[in-house]
């Protein structure tokens, strides 16, 4: 695996793994990489000749008030995973790098960016869009994976590619992955780590009130109560806040109260021990 932080670097080690027409595919992460990242790079490999990952742990996704500077780097760690799974190119640009001095552009996403994380996380997806589109624009791959654990982020990013005519890659080569889980159902996550064993006990609560509640609603049973009754059960179990809690159209994450003939999905974030924990679920 070769690692480069420039983009001159970037551009000759993209162009030789293109050799021969070759396909590429790009996994953009944060670093900190877990078997959920891992299977992105699974995924990928299936879908592409070549496999390229980027890690960035991007500053303009974090509000004021987040956990950038606590956010884990471990570069080390993550490189020697990836050599493993068989990654052919590690792009790992520094801050200045990706924003020099002057770096002015941001790009944002209504419609879909605006509720949920959206709503309780000012600027994040704008941050997300913007370094999104410019790992696209740097690596050009053919395909792109993200996680379905971040299915809002997943929407803007589509909706990104699709609105700006992006071809690399356009928005059906955009490849959400399946949530990877933990024994008891709790979503992996990079964020996990900070849970003490009795909190991380009382997270695993998370996945399986929202089976519960996906149960009842699909019972045909009030939304609004059957989701008041997630929240309930989460404070119950030792959850300090629900930031939502609600059934949306997959597509257009339009905010539902009752039941439609479209995919669903639920869409939870809720705070543990000052963790903040999402997760989303299909609704049939
Ligand atoms: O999902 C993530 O890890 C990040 O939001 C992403 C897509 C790599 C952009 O920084």
């Amino acid at each position: 695996m070769q690692t480069v932080s420039t983009l001159d670097m970037l551009r000759n080690a993209t162009s030789t793994l293109r050799e021969g027409g070759r396909t590429l595919a790009l996994v953009p992460t944060m670093g900190a990489l877990h078997e959920g990242h891992l299977t992105l790079v699974r995924e990928a490999k299936k879908l592409a000749d070549r496999v390229a990952v980027s890690i960035f742990v991007n500053p303009t996704q974090f509000g004021p008030n987040e956990d950038l500077d606590a956010y884990p780097r471990q570069l080390a760690e993550d490189s020697a995973m990836l050599e493993a799974e068989g990654v052919d190119l590690l792009w790992a640009p520094t801050v200045e790098a990706m924003y020099p001095e002057g770096f002015a552009s941001s790009i944002s996403v209504t419609g879909v960016g605006a509720g949920f994380c959206g709503a309780d996380r000012p600027g994040h997806f704008d941050g997300v869009a913007t370094v999104v589109c410019k790992l696209f624009n740097q690596v050009r791959p053919d395909i792109a994976c993200f996680g379905e654990k971040d299915w809002q982020q997943l929407a803007v990013i589509r909706t990104m590619a699709r609105d700006l005519d992006l071809t690399f890659p356009h928005v059906d080569a955009i490849h959400g992955i399946a949530t990877v889980r933990e024994a008891d159902g709790l979503a992996m996550s990079s964020r996990n780590r900070y849970l003490t064993a009795e909190l991380r006990e009382a997270a695993g609560t998370l996945p399986l009130a929202m089976k519960e509640a996906i149960a009842r609603i699909e019972d045909g049973q009030d939304v609004t109560r059957s989701l008041a009754a997630l929240e309930d059960e989460l404070l119950g179990a030792g959850f300090d806040r629900v930031d939502y809690a609600d059934l949306a159209d997959a597509m257009s994450l339009e905010v539902l109260t009752a039941r439609i003939d479209r995919p669903m999905r639920l869409l939870v974030a809720a705070r543990i021990g000052g963790t903040r924990l999402i997760d989303n679920m299909a609704v049939s």
